[in-house]
């Protein structure tokens, strides 16, 4: 990937993503999404398509210590920025929306409407 946009803003397309858009627009829909999804400590919860992990951060911190979020997304340089940044309580996980990597060891229970940009009509269990 390259290391600079097309419109010479330095990064990588998901640093960039990271650093200009959450703040501007994700940010602020992620915190729309954590108040609809209200999480609660100690829940384990699945944010699917994570990107970078807007809302995933404020997940983790709203589960606290006792609760566990994983991240899912299949785009492995999304992920590698969100694993860059601090965080606890997450498990960031390689996978599509279409085939969850869980099996028999799926958070349970687990939403996923939180998701700004892909939202699911029902949680997954
Ligand atoms: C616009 S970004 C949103 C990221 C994050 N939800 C946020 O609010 O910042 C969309 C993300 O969806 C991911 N994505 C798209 N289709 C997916 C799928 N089928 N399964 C998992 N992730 C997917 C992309 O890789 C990308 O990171």
């Amino acid at each position: 990937m390259s290391d600079s946009s097309d419109w010479g803003v330095p990064g990588t397309g998901p640093e960039i993503y990271e650093r200009v858009f959450v703040p501007a627009m994700l940010g602020p829909w992620a915190k729309r999404g954590l108040t609809i999804a209200g999480p609660q400590p100690g829940e384990q919860v699945l944010d699917v398509a994570c990107g970078t992990g807007a809302l995933t951060r404020l997940l983790a911190r709203a589960v606290g210590s006792g609760g566990h979020v994983f991240g899912l997304d299949l785009n492995p340089d999304m992920l590698a920025v969100a694993r860059r940044l601090p965080v606890n309580q997450v498990d960031w996980r390689d996978g599509s929306a279409g085939a969850l990597p869980f099996e028999d060891a799926a958070p349970a229970p687990c939403r996923s409407r939180m998701n700004p940009s892909m939202s699911f009509a029902a949680p997954l269990g």
